[in-house]
């Protein structure tokens, strides 16, 4: 029996998700990505810490060390193939190898909870604790960027059935905590002529400070 509770999760921790890492290595994708986080986070003041949920090989962790040079990192990815190339440049004790369904923080909390690609993935049921994981690991900014749909829609990913859905994740995700609250958000397309995204739909939320 698997040690996962979705289909979904076998998918990523298994071959596809190994495959996925050298398409990954094979893009240029530096520069978009230090365009993308630029513009998402510049509503952002200093910001210390972050999580990444779904890190894969911590291309968008390396972007975000260059933008804020104090930020001290951390990455959650199911993959174990990924998990190597991340304790490349991540100390082991913030490298969590884990479903993102199975997360135990223990009360830790970062100040920016980072997850671009990876909620498009998660199985629908099970989203609603996702959102809770992610929302309670911040202490003040969560970004999210995925693929927009104002309704809940499947669509077919790269010949495989049940693994991509795009819906309002943000919007879902405010309507859940009504604290929250939207400092800014945007669109990379991927026909950018230079900074080219995979059509990334990004909102960056912030939580209410506790000094008000
Ligand atoms: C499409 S990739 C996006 C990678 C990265 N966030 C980016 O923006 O390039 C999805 C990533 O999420 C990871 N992932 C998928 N489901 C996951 C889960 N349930 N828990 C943790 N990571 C997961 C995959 O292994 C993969 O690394």
């Amino acid at each position: 029996m698997s040690e996962y509770k979705t289909e979904q999760e076998v998918f990523w921790a298994g071959e596809f998700g190994t495959d996925y890492i050298s398409r990954n290595k094979q893009h240029t994708l530096f520069a978009s990505n230090l365009n993308f986080f630029s513009k998402a986070l510049s509503r952002c003041q200093s910001v210390e810490s972050v999580i990444e949920f779904g890190a894969n090989i911590g291309l968008n962790l390396k972007v975000l060390e260059l933008l804020f040079p104090s930020l001290e990192v951390s990455a959650l990815e199911i993959n174990g193939d990924a998990v190597k190339e991340l304790q490349k440049f991540i100390p082991p004790e913030s490298v969590y190898h884990s479903s993102i369904l199975d997360f135990q923080p223990q009360g830790k909390t970062w100040e920016l909870s980072v997850v671009k690609g990876v909620l498009i993935h998660i199985n629908p049921d099970e989203l609603d604790g996702v959102y809770e994981t992610i929302v309670n690991a911040s202490s003040r900014y969560i970004l999210i960027g995925e693929y927009y749909n104002p309704s809940p829609v499947a669509i077919p990913y790269r010949g495989h059935t049940d693994k991509l859905f795009k819906r309002d994740f943000a919007g879902e995700i405010m309507t859940k905590f009504p604290n929250l609250r939207l400092l800014d958000y945007g669109f990379a397309y991927r026909n950018d002529p230079v900074f080219p995204q995979d059509d990334i739909t990004w909102f960056l939320l912030e939580k209410p400070s506790k000094r008000n």
